[in-house]
């Protein structure tokens, strides 16, 4: 057993030591011993993080391909490398080995290759969760393709901003996707965007749902016509240490969402050094990620992580309500699945149901439980140890970020202590610190600030994709020479961490992160509507929801309220996809603002939380005014 996997918390302490005093031999000697390299680094870390400028293995070259599934072949090959449990219940599981899913994977690849796709090519995949989605990562990794994944939920303008932004010059999508009871027509919305997408060469469609769809001429190409003809032999394209990866998107407090772009290397040796930590995954562990391929946490934790430390890992087309709101236990139960990776909002929902949906499954396989994507509240945490895990498996609570590609903050499970609502401490490798409001760091220890990292970790984002000088702005301007993270945290006296949400104007909606001004730029486009400001408010089950301040222009202002709101929320709903409809519309007749003419989004964010005694001075205000009336006039969801 490697010494980098930490077994107790003494080992953790040591690691961590050496992790912060030689991060260079700590880094190299664990990439040397843990991977294959098809040439080794001239140096492990260069770095200069006011730039920012950061290099990980400069010099080495590899395909994180071969490290996810060739090296596994002689010793386990006919390991399970991936259970597809399908959305309908009645839909056989396929237990995917990893000789299939180098075949699988090599053919993928050569069917990019007939199409033209060469190193660095940008590809796009909306596509269900299905293998096919992960096969087509690989492939795209294992040929050099860079690929950007968009999750399947989101609409056709979302897709097209995404295609545009990267220039991707193949879509890979399915005729539709399964969800629960649904079908979402991701070839329709696919030809939708595309009609804004000048640099799309091919469609790839992938048959699931079997339903009609219309074929363009000469673009559009079914999936198994191609597939079924390749090799299941492809030669990996030799990859530089920092040649981009992927492309993932992430909101941002400005309208466009930001293309984050992880490379090659650093990528790789850090979701496997985290998956391995956090999860103490073992050799015959089933690994179960609820995520969907399409968020970072699929990426790093269903994907790249678990296959590079050769595990099974689990991948469920469906949604946990479907049939029934016991689906994740049936799933546990039939896959006797040990390690368990969710996000608090299902949890939040699934505590809310009849027991008996839990009771009736045998959940005695978990071993181990783990959150991600939202601070997690103490009665979820504690409905989660105690229904799920019976008090016998450790949670880790994980904080990390589409930014920084793997775990930060956690726990390591059974060996740190675990405490309700805290992530706890930095992984090895990391380190964390805090923040005041005048750029100083925080020494003590018992302390709330703003969270930031001060020194480079290998699985770190490199750039915005395209906007190098935004990168700059939104992470690394704050507090120069740090990365700064977006969220508040406190720190107790023994160095754990407890995030308390975002400080900027992201807000995370059942585990999604939301950019409040690409909501408003939609509103903004309504024709009722002269001004709209868009806050997160507290929600019992998705952590958070969206409340939306509107102006109306003159025109408007007697016309149907019920009916206008309805249509605003519609009009959300259709252009950036349901998750992002807010929840609530209230009409003022003026939002606060500063006397630049900022919105004082502040004091709207109490008045969306029901916290109407704090405003603080707000004499300075404009338009003080307007403030009672919206106080007066704040709607409750239930309403
Ligand atoms: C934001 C990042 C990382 C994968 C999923 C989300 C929040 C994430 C936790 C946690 C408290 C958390 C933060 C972070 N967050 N995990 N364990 N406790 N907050 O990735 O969409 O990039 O969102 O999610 O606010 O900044 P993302």
């Amino acid at each position: 057993m490697s010494r980098f996997f930490a077994r107790s918390f003494e080992d953790y302490k040591s690691l961590y030591q050496e992790s912060t005093n030689t991060p260079e031999t700590f880094w190299g000697e664990f990439a040397k011993e843990s991977f294959s390299w098809i040439k080794p680094w001239d140096s492990v870390l260069e770095h200069d993080l006011k730039k920012p400028q950061v290099s990980w293995f400069a010099g080495a070259q590899l395909n994180i391909t071969e490290n996810c599934i060739d090296r596994h072949l002689e010793k386990d090959g006919n390991k399970t490398a991936i259970i597809f449990e399908p959305n309908a219940v009645d839909e056989k599981a396929k237990y995917i080995t990893y000789a299939e899913l180098s075949v699988a994977v090599n053919k993928t690849a050569n069917l990019l290759k007939s199409l033209g796709v060469k190193k660095g090519d940008r590809i796009c995949l909306y596509m269900p969760m299905v293998p096919e989605l992960a096969y087509a990562v690989l492939a795209c990794a294992r040929i050099g393709a860079i690929h950007s994944v968009v999750f399947a939920g989101f609409s056709a303008k979302s897709l097209a901003d995404r295609i545009n932004d990267a220039a991707c010059k193949l879509v890979l999508t399915a005729d539709g996707g399964y969800r629960g009871s649904k079908i979402t027509p991701l070839k329709a919305i696919t030809d939708d965007a595309l009609t804004q997408c000048p640099t799309i060469e091919h469609v790839v469609v992938l048959k699931r749902t079997n339903q009609k769809v219309s074929m363009l001429e000469g673009r559009d190409i079914w999936w198994h016509d191609l597939y079924d003809q390749q090799s299941g032999n492809c030669p990996v394209e030799v990859m530089d240490a920092e040649d981009p990866l992927f492309i993932l998107y992430t909101s941002g407090s400005t309208g466009q969402p930001k293309g984050m772009v992880h490379t090659c290397a650093g990528y790789m040796v850090y979701t496997n050094f985290s998956f391995r930590n956090v999860f103490q995954y073992q050799p015959n562990d089933v690994y179960w990620c609820t995520a969907d391929i399409g968020w970072i946490t699929g990426h790093s934790y269903i994907v790249y992580g678990p296959l590079s430390a050769g595990a099974t890992t689990v991948m469920f087309e469906g949604v946990p309500s479907y049939p029934d709101m016991g689906r994740f236990w049936q799933v546990v139960e039939k896959h006797k699945v040990n390690i368990l990776y969710t996000a608090p909002t299902a949890i939040r929902a699934l505590a809310k149901c009849d027991l008996s949906l839990v009771t009736q499954h045998d959940l005695s396989s978990l071993k181990t439980l783990g959150t991600v994507g939202e601070p997690i509240n103490k009665e979820a945490w504690e409905w989660y140890d105690q229904n799920i895990g019976k008090s016998q498996c450790p949670i880790v609570d994980t904080w990390w970020q589409t930014e920084t590609g793997g775990i930060l903050i956690s726990p390591l499970s059974g060996i740190t202590e675990t405490i309700p609502t805290f992530a706890t401490l930095p992984l090895p490798g990391v380190q964390p610190c805090l923040m005041d409001d005048n750029g100083n760091e925080i020494d003590e220890q018992n302390a709330e600030g703003k969270l930031c990292i001060k020194f480079p970790w290998p699985s770190m984002a490199r750039t915005i994709y395209g906007n190098h000088k935004r990168f700059k702005e939104t992470y690394y301007s704050a507090f120069p020479g740090l990365y700064f993270t977006g969220d508040g945290a406190k720190r107790d006296q023994n160095g754990n961490y407890r995030i308390t949400g975002r400080v900027d104007d992201v807000v995370i909606v059942s585990g999604h992160n939301l950019g409040t001004a690409e909501i408003e730029n939609i509103i903004d486009e309504h024709e009722a509507v002269t001004e709209a400001a868009v806050v997160g408010y507290p929600h019992d089950i998705k952590g958070n929801s969206i409340y939306a301040f509107v102006t109306l222009s003159d025109a408007h202002q007697t016309k149907d309220a019920k009916a206008l709101e309805q249509n605003i929320k519609q009009l959300v709903s259709n252009t950036l996809g349901p998750i992002s409809k807010p929840e609530i519309i209230q009409f003022c007749s003026g939002l606060p603002k500063t006397r630049s003419g900022k919105i004082m989004r502040r004091i709207l964010r109490k008045v969306a939380a029901n916290e109407l005694d704090a405003f603080g001075d707000i004499s300075t205000l404009l338009n003080p005014e307007c403030v009672q009336e919206i106080v007066d006039n704040r709607k409750n969801e239930m309403r």
